[in-house]
């Protein structure tokens, strides 16, 4: 399949789905606070879109026929879950970390991003997780840019990381966007073998780092979606929808 380089009025519009999922997300962000329950996000998010004429990407969405359709608007995870939970009838406690991954779509073009949020008083160890995972993140959009190739951000958002001890997961990565959530081609958070296809203008990337406290492997849950550490450590993962323009220039379309 092949990348599709979108043209200035597809940005456009581009930069509207991504402008309404990181306001929602910042929305979210200040919403977070001991006590608050995850069906209250889903709810939110679902009063957000209607007012501003978003679709839900995420809902029904199922990537292969052995996943059941995604059944909510958000991806919430907490501490050991590190992407695609489900929103459950359950509240954050002082302590946490959560993720919180939205994907919006507007005039048929999709945004998506993710921010993980300290819920009160987290442990030092947390705040080091978070600081590491999110600027690895931004490591990953500085390595991009018209003339640089897909390894450049890999291998840059791998060293951001390494020197932090943590583990890199291995199993998930970034991706093209566009009016498919999920574009050609598969961005990597750890170096590859061949300096990969050049950046061309045009070209929309979601980079979303996944750092795991303890080993590197996930499990998938009995709920078909919920991905979470083997070993029952804290993890962390950021994302922004990117655009590649001219003259070495990226544009971040996920800010609020
Ligand atoms: N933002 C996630 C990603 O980039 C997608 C969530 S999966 C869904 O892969 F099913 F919830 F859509
Ligand atoms: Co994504």
């Amino acid at each position: 399949m092949a990348v599709k380089l979108k043209s200035e009025d597809e940005l456009k519009i581009m930069r509207e789905a991504g402008r309404i999922v990181g306001q929602t997300l910042e929305k979210i962000r200040e919403m977070v606070r001991p006590g608050l329950n995850l069906l209250d996000v889903e709810s939110f998010v679902e009063d957000e879109f209607k007012r501003v004429g978003a679709i839900e990407t995420f809902r029904g969405y199922s990537p292969a026929p052995k996943y059941p359709p995604y059944p909510s608007n958000i991806c919430i995870s907490v501490n050991e879950q590190l992407v695609h939970g489900i929103p459950v009838d359950r509240v954050l406690q002082d302590g946490d970390i959560v993720s919180f991954d939205l994907g919006a779509t507007y005039k048929g073009y999709v945004g998506d991003a993710a921010i993980t949020v300290a819920v009160g008083e987290v442990s030092d160890e947390a705040k080091r997780l978070m600081k590491v995972t999110e600027d690895a993140l931004w490591a990953g959009i500085k390595a991009a840019g018209t003339g640089t190739h897909l390894n450049d951000i890999s291998t840059a958002i791998e060293d951001a990381i390494t020197p932090s001890g943590f583990s890199i997961v291995r199993g998930y990565g970034g991706h093209g966007v566009g009016r498919d959530m999920h574009e050609e081609p598969h961005v990597q958070n750890h170096r590859m073998r061949f300096r990969g296809q050049p950046l061309k203008p045009g070209l929309v990337l979601a980079l979303e780092p996944m750092v795991n406290v303890g080993g590197p492997d996930t499990v998938e849950c009995d709920d078909g979606w919920t991905v979470k550490t083997r070993d029952g450590s804290l993890c962390c993962h950021f994302e922004h929808t990117i655009a590649i323009r001219a003259g070495r220039e990226v544009e971040v379309l996920t800010l609020p």
